[in-house]
């Protein structure tokens, strides 16, 4: 059965408005591609059989195999800079003539720089760094970090919550999806609601109340060592209120909880601050960090942490082979030079302006849209039936989904009915402009022709 529960994380791939979707695309070397991409990997949730077939890409567009342009409104995250961006692939081809591999017992002159970049932009005592070649083993070395610091197993997360797919993350992250048929999974793990921040921009502080199911759980269930979160939940843009935050560091602080905050997807400007966690005036114990951090080219990624802690000498966090890999340390070094270079967060905070602006007025015109929100370059627009139940529109918001794609823009849709909208932070403003038009007219067709899209499901 395909239902809301299924399309948590995204939008799936084996429903018939896929299927559709093939009937248009699946033919010459697409379809010869497709096939052999079926045939030779192992089949998953969210990848194969996959979506199309890329050749190249540049700036904020993908083009496929027939030449078709996708303005990227999603890019796995990587993509804050473009793709293809020259001043960071100059630097990356330069590492790459002089020092492309660091084996693990030696340092090299990249990775030094990017720790102590990233030691500096970090506030506190926030100074200490692992990298790690994916967020999900951040995760891994986060968890594991906390338990020595703490001298306690137990873990906090959210329910419905995403810290990657290992048996670890999977474990502390929330996702049904995720963890269904896994069997037994690391123990310790307890989970309290995420707080509900649907009609984010308009509300205040009443989330605040789901900061207490944190201290109720931490006294009631005791030997707890952390709590990890994502500070803005990226997949279906939740955007907490600056108590909430507040709340939870005071709870932390004083039960002797690390605070972990997730920003794999969510760092580097896309909220318009360097770090999603600055927007909320407080300090994290741990801070995992990845996707963008590679700038699109290299996967990287990064625990950082707090000076005192570094006490486990004798353990192993994160064996990786790939830790201090210099091509990712260059590649992020560059990604921090030209955010800088180019003011792109004011650049972010001047778009934040105008999707807003934008954004409202569409859900002016289409009651359909629910709500609206969003911070920098990332943007949930949440589509209901029926305000008063808030009734997800799942259905439609695939079919919109494919409209865009059709027509040239590529976003994810979460929750069943969530629009993420997270272009490249390098988008230019007629770009922008552009890839609303194309969502405009999806909108129109899907919900002017509402009982035809129905009955085609
Ligand atoms: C919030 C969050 N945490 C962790 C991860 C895992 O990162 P990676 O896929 O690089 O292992 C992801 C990836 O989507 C994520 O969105």
């Amino acid at each position: 059965m395909i239902d809301a529960f299924h399309r948590t994380e995204g939008d799936i791939n084996f429903s018939p408005a896929r299927q559709d979707w093939y009937a248009l695309i699946r033919n010459g070397e697409t379809a010869r591609y497709l096939e052999e991409d079926e045939r030779y990997f192992l089949h998953q949730s969210m990848s194969t059989p996959c979506l199309d077939v890329l050749h190249a890409c540049q700036g904020i567009y993908l083009t496929d195999l027939q030449g078709r342009r996708y303005m990227d409104f999603h890019g796995n995250n990587v993509h804050q800079l473009g793709y293809r961006n020259a001043f960071i692939l100059d630097r990356v081809k330069a590492q790459m003539d002089v020092l492309p591999f660091s084996p693990r017992r030696y340092t090299n002159e990249p990775a030094i720089a990017l720790a102590a970049r990233l030691a500096s932009l970090m506030p506190g005592s926030l100074n200490r760094v692992l990298f790690a070649p994916g967020g999900t083993s951040a995760i891994g070395m986060a968890l594991k970090l906390a338990r020595i610091v703490t001298g306690r197993h137990k873990v906090i997360s959210y329910w419905d919550s995403f810290h990657g797919a290992s048996l670890d993350a999977i474990s502390a992250g929330g996702e049904r999806e995720f963890r269904k048929g896994m069997g037994p999974l690391m123990p310790g793990v307890e989970r309290i609601p995420p707080p509900e921040t649907y009609r984010g921009i308009f509300k205040g502080d009443s989330d605040l109340l789901y900061a207490e199911y944190l201290e109720y759980v931490i006294e009631k269930e005791g030997d707890i060592g952390a709590f990890i979160a994502e500070t803005v939940r990226n997949t279906d843009v939740q955007l907490p209120s600056q108590a909430y935050w507040k709340k939870v560091r005071e709870i932390c602080t004083k039960h002797g909880v690390l605070l972990i905050l997730d920003e794999i997807p969510i760092a580097f400007g896309r909220t318009g601050h360097m770090f999603a966690f600055e927007h909320y005036g407080i300090e994290p114990d741990i801070v995992c960090l990845g996707k963008g951090l590679g700038a699109g080219v290299i996967p990287m990624a990064a625990m950082v942490t707090r000076d005192e802690y570094n006490i486990a000498t004798d353990v192993s966090l994160g064996h990786y082979t790939f830790e201090k890999n210099p091509l990712g340390s260059a590649a992020a070094l560059a990604m921090f030079d030209y955010i800088e270079q180019n003011n792109l967060l004011e650049k972010v905070h001047a778009d934040e302006i105008f999707m807003r602006e934008q954004l409202q007025a569409l859900q002016q015109k289409f009651p359909v849209i629910g709500d609206v929100r969003g911070r920098g370059l990332l943007w949930g627009i949440e589509l209901i039936t029926d305000e008063k139940t808030k009734t997800k529109a799942v259905k439609e918001s695939e079919l919109v989904m494919y409209e865009c794609l059709q027509n040239g823009l590529s976003f994810k849709v979460s929750q069943g009915n969530v629009l993420q909208l997270s272009p490249p932070l390098t988008i230019t403003r007629e770009e922008l402009q552009s890839a609303l038009g194309i969502l405009e007219a999806a909108l129109s067709k899907v919900f002017s022709s509402q009982h035809q899209v129905c009955s085609s499901i």
